[in-house]
């Protein structure tokens, strides 16, 4: 669990501020939900059976001897806030995004830590391959937007109810021969989660594993169509991706389109966003029978891949140095006017020299300094100094809110 110190939270701020904006341009709404959910909850729909519910929840009885869980993830919590808020009565269609700490005990390494944070967005009550589409491409868009290039976009379908019981056993059939080359893990997946054993990152199974059947050979009529439209749409705006029939992902809820945006330049942990469609969820949590599709994004990688490109953080318009008991009481009363009035001012809180104070500025990289002293008050004049000329001159305290206000609009 990270500290986000000044310096690095304003690459965070940048990669929300964006993401902000363009999931606004496609016509989302920001839901904010709690950070704990009762634990029940991602049981029902992360899956008894998947790494995440297994081994890696935050989970502890309150009080009144509830089992809650820290949110590993946030697609369940916003299903929940859908269902019991009623939200589909306002509108046959949602288009959230969240944004937000989740929390998984994982074994930390580079881009993989206990507590993450998320960018995710979900649509809810559209079927239609075109959705699945736009989702890809304000995705596609957003890493674009932020200048993040080496990322690659890759798609495939895990099919529905009706078809993948029949990969399910296809599968099965394949591993079985199989299962003294695999790792400890997928023997026990083999059982429980067969379709994970395919995606498994060890060099054995990954070679056991070389020649399984490919989901895509399994999908019923309906699922293939539906993969060819979403594939079909994506040509259609130039959105570019590649498919990857053994990409299946660590939570039970998919149903056909699944994707990750990968890149090669965080080592293993290779996936900077990942999501897919979920048509049974909604009903499996208790609501009506409405299909969902959806993304995170795990901002820890972004911020790694946007690597040295660093915004810094906003320097003073104007720094008030003053000289003497009034001259401060003075700078300290015009300070909260202008910024008040939406400048950004700073100045000393205590007394040091006006060396002392200049140094300040400089460290601040104010653009400008107004210095008041005694005499300069007595005769009702300031010295305005421009930092990077290190020129100064005399201006009247009379109407200065008004000037400074203009003088800093003008070197914006
Ligand atoms: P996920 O693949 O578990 O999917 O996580 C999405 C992203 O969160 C990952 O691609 C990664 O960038 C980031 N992430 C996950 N675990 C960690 C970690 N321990 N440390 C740092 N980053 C991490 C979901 O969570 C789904 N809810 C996505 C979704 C939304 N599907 C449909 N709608």
């Amino acid at each position: 669990m990270n500290d986000i110190l000044p310096g690095e939270v304003e690459t965070w701020q940048f990669l929300e501020e964006q993401a902000r904006r363009i999931f606004g341009l496609y016509g989302f709404c920001e839901i904010r939900v709690p950070v704990v959910e009762k634990t029940e909850l991602f049981q029902r729909s992360i899956g008894e059976t998947t790494d995440i519910v297994e081994k890696e929840m935050y989970t502890f009885r309150d009080k009144s001897d509830n089992s809650l869980t820290l949110r590993p993830e946030g697609t369940a919590p916003v299903i929940r806030a859908f269902i019991q808020n009623k939200l589909h009565t306002r509108d046959p269609i949602a288009k959230l995004f969240y944004m937000g700490p989740m929390f998984r005990y994982e074994r930390p390494q580079k881009g993989r830590y206990r507590q993450f944070h998320q960018i995710g967005a979900e649509v809810i009550g559209v079927e239609d391959p075109k959705i699945d589409a736009q989702i890809l491409t304000m995705l596609t868009h957003y890493f674009a937007n932020v200048g993040i290039a080496d990322v690659e976009l890759q798609i495939n379908s895990l099919g529905c109810p009706e078809c993948r019981p029949g990969y399910r056993q296809a599968l099965t059939g394949f591993l079985e021969k199989r299962l003294d080359a695999l790792c400890d893990d997928c023997r026990r997946r083999y059982r429980t989660n067969p379709l994970r054993v395919v995606d498994c990152k060890v060099p054995g199974c990954k070679e056991a594993t070389g020649g399984a059947p490919s989901v895509l050979d399994h999908l019923c009529g309906s699922c293939r169509g539906h993969f060819a439209g979403v594939q079909e749409h994506l040509r259609e705006v130039g959105t570019a991706f590649t498919i990857n029939e053994r990409m299946v992902r660590g939570l039970d809820y998919y149903t056909k389109t699944t994707f990750e945006m990968v890149t090669s330049s965080l080592g293993s942990q290779n996936a900077v966003a990942a999501g897919g469609r979920y048509d049974g969820l909604i009903k499996d949590l208790g609501g009506p029978p409405l299909p969902g599709i959806g993304f995170a994004m795990g901002v820890e990688r972004l911020v790694l891949m946007k690597g040295d490109t660093r915004i810094e953080p906003s320097s003073p318009e104007l720094f008030l140095a003053a000289l003497g008991e009034e001259a401060t009481r003075y700078t300290f009363g015009l300070m909260s006017r202008l910024q008040r009035r939406g400048l950004h001012v700073e100045m000393d809180y205590e007394g040091k020299s006006l060396k002392a104070q200049l140094r300040r500025a400089d460290k601040l990289m104010a653009k400008r300094v107004l210095i008041i002293g005694e005499e300069e008050l007595a005769r009702r004049q300031g010295q305005l100094r421009t930092m990077e000329t290190s020129t100064q001159e005399s201006i009247p305290l009379d109407n200065i809110e008004d000037f400074l206000m203009k003088d800093a609009a003008l070197n914006r």
